[in-house]
């Protein structure tokens, strides 16, 4: 389904049955992201936000497993098709993620170009000024219900 937001960018809605559904999202967006793009993930807890990095990744080449960087807080690709940059900002107060100065990773600088993907980027002090938002809601039946902007 395609909606047009208030500030005219495209607002996809999806429904992801099970978690093989939430990785073909991640392998689909794998083929819109290019290097500097970045991926921002919401959603409560067990959305499915490394799942969908999972699929990403595997659509970049990454063979090993994608775990998620809740202790780790980044943890980098840089052999894939495209670098992949995986965040995770769960356990992060706003003054810490302000101190992670992510933009460095949209900008490369210091790092080769590549996906920067945020698990839990309401933490964000700023948005980029371009990304995806994927905002996934756990439904009843316990389906994913995945809105995608992109800005
Ligand atoms: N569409 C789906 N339908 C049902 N289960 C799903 C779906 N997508 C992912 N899952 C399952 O949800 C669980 C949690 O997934 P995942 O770890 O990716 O969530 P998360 O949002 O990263 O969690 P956290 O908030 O802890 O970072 C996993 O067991 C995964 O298999
Ligand atoms: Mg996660």
């Amino acid at each position: 389904m395609l909606v047009l937001d208030t500030n005219c960018a495209m607002e996809e809605i999806i429904i992801l049955p099970d978690e093989e559904a939430t990785k073909q999202l991640g392998r689909h967006l794998a083929s819109q992201l290019t290097p500097n793009s970045v991926l921002l993930l919401q959603g409560d807890l067990g959305a499915g936000k490394t799942t969908l990095v999972q699929g990403l990744g595997e659509a970049l080449g990454i063979t090993e497993p994608i775990l998620s960087p809740t202790f780790t807080l980044i943890n980098e690709y840089p052999e894939a098709r495209i670098p992949l940059y995986h965040v995770d900002l769960y356990r992060l107060t706003p003054l810490q993620v302000q101190q992670m100065h992510l933009e460095n990773y949209w900008l490369a600088i210091d790092v080769p170009p590549g996906i920067t993907a945020i698990e839990w980027a309401n933490l964000l002090p700023h948005f980029p000024p371009h990304y995806y938002l994927v905002t996934l809601q756990i439904l009843h039946d316990s389906s994913r219900k995945a809105t995608i902007l992109r800005v």
